[in-house]
Parts: structure tokens; sequence; C-alpha cells
């Protein structure tokens, strides 16, 4: 049975869906921070609270971090480890040009210097382990060759790899002919990402490539929080149960967001968000009157009409 990985969604996977997913549906071995990122001479407040111990107690979190500087990422670590984490993942993946342009993410992929820096800092960190999350490359699906290499030789957890490059950004198909041939020259542990959103999906992987270590799942885990719990427990829940799991960590996250979004307006838009990805499992029409609810009291009863 393969350990499956909630993937970081900034956005969606913040502090108080992962203990809600957590205490709802489990099946999950580790969920992963939207990354933390230095701006403006300091880590982003939003991301300080994100990963605060005392909101993540009881949930195996690893804190995810962005850079492209050593000096960069040494902050970040001190500011993850002085938390109590002992964890700490790399994003060289994110595919946004605001992130990419700066180096971050997949823009540091066609710079091997830049790489290598990096991974100085993991060498000399005693009391982190580090894993990396990346893609096959910035603009090329070949960048990654160049990276692995410098990689294998970087004390690593782990490597979780999503096949496709950021100009794709989550578009077009994942390519998995690169993701066999990156595995075979890979000597860490590999995590697969990318396109999940069934059991049958995660069984397919499964047998395809035996000597993985974990999948990584992000938007079929929104659609469906129950699917890791679902292979877990090797029984498959119907859409009605799955419907009604939604419902009940929608009713949770609700009542913890009243408690820190003043305003209507603004309560129901950060709410409204849960049912982003959830399309496949309500149904467009549910999905379609979510988006449109006017306001709170609409938004509600849609809610229970689903
Ligand atoms: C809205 C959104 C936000 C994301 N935020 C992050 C992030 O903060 N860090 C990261 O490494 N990947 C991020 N990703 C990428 C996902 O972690 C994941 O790699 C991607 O969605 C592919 O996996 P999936 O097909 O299972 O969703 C994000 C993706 C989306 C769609």
């Amino acid at each position: 049975m393969l350990n499956i990985h909630f993937a970081p969604l900034q956005g969606y996977t913040e502090d108080s869906y992962r203990r809600i997913h957590h205490k709802v549906c489990g099946g999950i071995s580790s969920y992963y921070t939207p990354f933390v990122r230095w701006e403006h001479g300091s880590v982003r407040s939003k991301d300080k609270r994100d990963i605060r111990a005392q909101f993540n107690e009881g949930v195996p979190v690893v804190p995810q971090i962005i850079a492209s500087e050593p000096d960069e990422m040494q902050k970040l670590i001190d500011a993850v480890q002085s938390e109590g984490y002992t964890r700490i993942d790399l994003n060289m993946g994110c595919p946004f040009p605001l992130q990419t342009r700066h180096a971050h993410g997949a823009g540091i992929l066609p710079h091997p210097e830049k790489v290598a820096a990096l991974c100085q800092i993991i060498e000399k960190e005693k009391l982190i382990s580090f894993s990396v999350k990346m893609r096959l490359g910035l603009n090329s699906a070949d960048e990654w060759k160049e990276i692995l290499p410098i990689l294998n030789d970087t004390p690593l957890q782990h490597v979780t790899l999503h096949p496709r490059i950021g100009a794709q950004q989550y578009k077009g198909m994942v390519d998995m002919n690169s993701f066999q041939e990156f595995q075979q020259q890979c000597q860490h542990p590999i995590i697969y990402n990318g396109d999940i959103t069934t059991v049958d999906d995660i069984l397919r992987i499964e047998q395809q490539f035996p000597t993985l270590s974990g999948i990584m799942i992000g938007r079929g885990l929104l659609a469906r929080p129950t699917l890791a719990m679902e292979y877990a427990n090797g029984t498959a829940l119907t859409d009605a149960q799955v419907t009604s799991t939604l419902v009940q960590m929608h009713q949770l996250l609700l009542e913890h967001q009243q408690t820190v979004i003043p305003g209507e307006a603004a309560l129901l838009n950060k709410i409204r968000t849960f049912w982003d990805y959830t399309e496949p499992t309500i149904g467009h029409k549910a999905w379609k009157k979510l988006k449109k609810a006017g306001n709170l009291k609409n938004y509600l009863a849609t809610v229970n009409w689903i």
C-alpha cells in the first residue's frame, strides 16, 4: 500500500482545511503547506500563521518553502525551524510567472548553479530533513537531466515529480515516459504527482511503477476528500456518501472561518472556494448554483439542498 500525500494548494489547503480533512477523512501520510515565501524583507505573515505549531498540532504537516538564493532559503529555514519542525519541502515546481521570473519554483530548473547553491544549504543543515517537489523543467522536458545529478548528491528524504513543464502550468498531458526515465535515474525515493482523481488511478500508477515510494494528490482530493481513505480501506463510497462528507467538512470550515473572517461578503468569498474543484463529485447543477449564490443566506440554503 502506497503512502498518499496531500499536495500543497495555495488558497485551499490552509491550516484549517488540513486540520478538518485530517479529522474527518484521514488516509494521508503528510500534508504539505502551500509554499512559505520571503516577501518585502520578512516571511509573509499569512504564511507564518499557516505554519504556527498551535494550528497544526496532531496533523502530519510538512512546511514547504520557495527560494532561489541561499540567504533567502536560510531565513525561511530559520522561520520554519523556530516553530519546531524537523522537515521541509523545497518548491521547484511552481509554474506561475510571478515566481518563475525570479528563478523561484520551476523558474530555478534552467539554472543548475542556483540549485547547487541551495543544495549546499541542505547538506549543511543537520536538524532538518528535506524533500524536493519539482517539474520536468520550466521550458523543456529535458531540464531535469542537469538538475537530477545535483539532487542525487544531496541528502533528501524523497523527490516528488509532477511530470509537466512549467510552461504547461496545469494543462496538457502528464509526460509518463519522462517520469519513467526520471525514476530510473533518481537515487532518492520518488513520489508521483499529477491528475490522480480516482482509486483506479492510484492502483494504475502503483502497478505501473512498483518501486514508487508514494503518490501525492492535490485537486483530486479537493474534489473527493475521501479518496485516500477509500484507497486505504479498499472500499469505494457512493457519490452521496462523498457529498455528505463534503458537507460535513464545509460545516466545520464555516464554523472556523466565521470566527476569523469579519464581514459577510468576505466570508462568502472565502468559504465558497471550498467547492471550486468539486464539480465531478457534486455535479454541474449543484456546483453552478453554489457559484452563483449572491449572498450567504442563499448560499447556505444551496449547501443544504445539494
Ligand atoms: C490552485 C493551486 C495552488 C497550488 N499551490 C501550490 C503550492 O503552494 N506549492 C506547490 O508545490 N504546488 C502547488 N500547486 C501544485 C499542486 O501541489 C500539484 O502539484 C498540482 O495541482 C498537480 O497535482 P494534482 O493533479 O493532483 O492536483 C498548486 C496547484 C493549484 C491548482
